[in-house]
């Protein structure tokens, strides 16, 4: 049978404020298989990019546990022993920020997370430039800085960064939320090609519905810190829950 590659039980999460405890995430379960698109939406605060983080350990969850690829990466009943930096590598993370070093160009940008997270001999460094900016359509800017690029060509050399660690799935955090809708469109194509082309397991958070519709192959609504509904890419279109329609109406019509 095939293992998830991610799989968190009973997650929680919940930070220390002024006015006291504030829960972020509870009773998360859910299961990620390889191959699969998922597509988290629910309002802000409901507690999506806490998830996200949770998963990929960036912050420690409070309570549950965390396997990749099988493995159990965190449990908060018992320290688990791994090797951080391998979990990170593969998963791959893209923030609504591109997040690029302002004053390296697109190759050193992507040259300096290589040597840093992977330290490849600068040969098999070149190759994977070039053949990650061919698949996100950027082969000409390899020597551009990032102020010389578009927000959207931006995020696709963010994207362009993490497919050269090849991980094993990526995160992507409102990849698009940044962008004026007309370079909305180019760094969706790209990650639809991820899907197409090359089988990336995928969790996007987003509230570009048509692209989840068209891409995901389930849909993961989250609200006041729990998930509330998962169901097929057609739960978009019919909503079989009175707060994700509530939802999906108010983020239409902001459209
Ligand atoms: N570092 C932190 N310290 C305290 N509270 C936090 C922290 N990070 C997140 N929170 C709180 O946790 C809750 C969930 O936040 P989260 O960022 O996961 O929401 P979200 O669904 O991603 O929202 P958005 O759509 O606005 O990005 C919110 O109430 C937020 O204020
Ligand atoms: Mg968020």
């Amino acid at each position: 049978m095939t293992k998830p590659l991610i799989e968190v039980k009973n997650l929680k999460k919940t930070f220390r404020t002024r006015g006291g405890e504030l829960v972020a995430l509870q009773n998360i379960n859910l299961r990620i298989m390889p191959g699969e698109v998922v597509a988290v939406i629910g309002s802000s605060g409901s507690g999506k990019s806490t998830l996200l983080r949770c998963m990929n350990l960036l912050i420690t969850p409070t309570e549950g546990q965390v396997y990749f690829d099988g493995e159990v990466i965190f449990n908060s009943e018992a320290p688990v022993d791994i090797n951080l930096d391998a979990v990170r590598k593969n998963i791959g993370m893209v923030f609504q920020a591109f997040n690029l070093f302002m004053h390296l160009t697109v190759k050193n940008n992507i040259h300096l997370a290589l040597k840093r997270v992977l330290n490849l001999p600068d040969e098999g460094i070149q190759h994977r430039i070039n053949d990650v900016l061919e698949t996100v359509n950027l082969s000409d800017k390899l020597n551009s800085y990032p102020g010389e690029l578009s927000g959207g060509q931006q995020q696709r050399v963010a994207i362009a960064r993490v497919l050269a660690m090849r991980p094993k799935l990526i995160f992507f955090d409102e990849p698009t939320s940044a962008l004026d809708p007309e370079l909305t469109g180019e760094v969706l194509e790209v990650m639809k090609r991820l899907v197409t082309e090359y089988q990336y397991t995928l969790v996007v958070v987003s509230h570009e519905i048509p692209f989840a519709r068209e891409v995901a192959n389930r849909v993961v609504f989250m609200d006041e810190a729990e998930i509330l509904y998962e169901g097929g890419p057609d739960t978009l279109v019919n909503p079989p829950n009175e707060r994700l329609k509530k939802f999906l109406s108010k983020i239409l019509s902001t459209r």
